[in-house]
């Protein structure tokens, strides 16, 4: 067990500052991974799902620029049964390309990551930064730090900031929700219901699209429980902490239907996790429809 990380040392402000940078910088080349492998890879993630070649390519790029910063620890990543482990402090958990059945028509897809303080799996509340690329009409990136969130436009690998302060937006305006109108359970069915009375429907297939849609314009993203499958679709330690970190640290709520995702303490590391994400009051009257 490491010792625990005195985690405020300007070491670790400089880690988070170089995993934030190296993965900026590999961003042309998940992009000339996405042009050109677009075909399946005949194998499934740890967590069942088929594999793009894209995936797998996109986790190679990340693992080799990450694990060679001096203060990572460990890479993890949804693509991969077992962290890879080197010397270093910090743990990077990815989902190299979020979305990535949007890859044959070109819709939005995008890259998710946390640096941890400790080992995964772990609890969210050892997240010490998060973000998530965006591969758009143009490629953006959200990283969240310290309590803010800051935007940026990634140009060839350079990032510039366009927004220092993200915040989630008062009056909200979007909604999108996976897993389809016949596999929800009735509490949530009634909930969604009552929102597209109340919001406009934008749900693109890539949470990190669409989540960044909520940033944007305020609202509710959710991939909830199903009736077939309670623990939802999207995976812990790789999706629903990041995402958590991201959106609380802009002012709004996370939620696994009780409480807010950080709190989950995963105990394998591919872990699924139903997810609620946005407005803070739409997220607590989530909670209290699916009590
Ligand atoms: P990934 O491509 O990394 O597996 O993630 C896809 C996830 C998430 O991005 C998205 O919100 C959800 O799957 C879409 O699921 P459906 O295709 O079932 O709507
Ligand atoms: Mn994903
Ligand atoms: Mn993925």
């Amino acid at each position: 067990m490491s010792k625990s990380l005195d985690t405020s040392t300007s070491e670790a402000e400089q880690t988070v500052t170089d995993v934030v940078d190296g993965i900026a910088a590999t961003t042309p080349d998940v992009r000339r991974a996405i042009a050109d492998h677009r075909g399946q890879s005949n194998s499934v993630n740890p967590t069942g799902d088929d594999q793009l070649a894209a995936d797998l390519r996109a986790d190679e790029l990340f693992e080799r620029r990450l694990l060679d910063i001096d203060g990572v620890a460990t890479y993890a990543s949804e693509e991969r049964a077992d962290v890879k482990a080197t010397d270093g402090r910090l743990h990077v958990a990815m989902d190299p390309l979020d979305g990535s059945s949007n890859l044959e028509p070109n819709s939005g897809m995008g890259t998710i990551f946390g640096v941890y303080s400790e080992r995964p799996p772990t609890v969210g509340t050892n997240l010490l930064a998060a973000g998530f690329v965006v591969y758009g009409p143009i490629t953006s990136m959200v990283v969240a730090r310290k309590g803010r969130v800051h935007e940026y436009i990634v140009e060839d690998g350079d990032k510039r900031v366009v927004d220092d302060d993200v915040t989630v937006p008062d009056d909200p305006t979007v909604f999108g929700f996976g897993g389809g109108v016949d596999s929800w359970t009735e509490e949530f069915e009634s909930y969604a219901e009552e929102i597209r009375h109340e919001l406009k429907l934008r749900y693109g297939g890539a949470m990190v699209a669409d989540i960044n849609q909520v940033l944007t314009y305020g609202g509710v993203f959710s991939y909830p429980e199903l009736e077939s499958r309670p623990e939802g679709k999207l995976r812990v330690q790789f999706e629903g902490h990041p995402m958590a970190y991201i959106v609380e640290s802009a002012g709004g709520r996370s939620s696994d239907g009780n409480r807010s995702l950080l709190e989950v303490d995963p105990d394998a590391l591919h872990e699924r996790t139903p997810l609620y994400l946005g407005n803070d009051d739409l997220v607590d009257r989530l909670e209290a429809s699916i009590d």
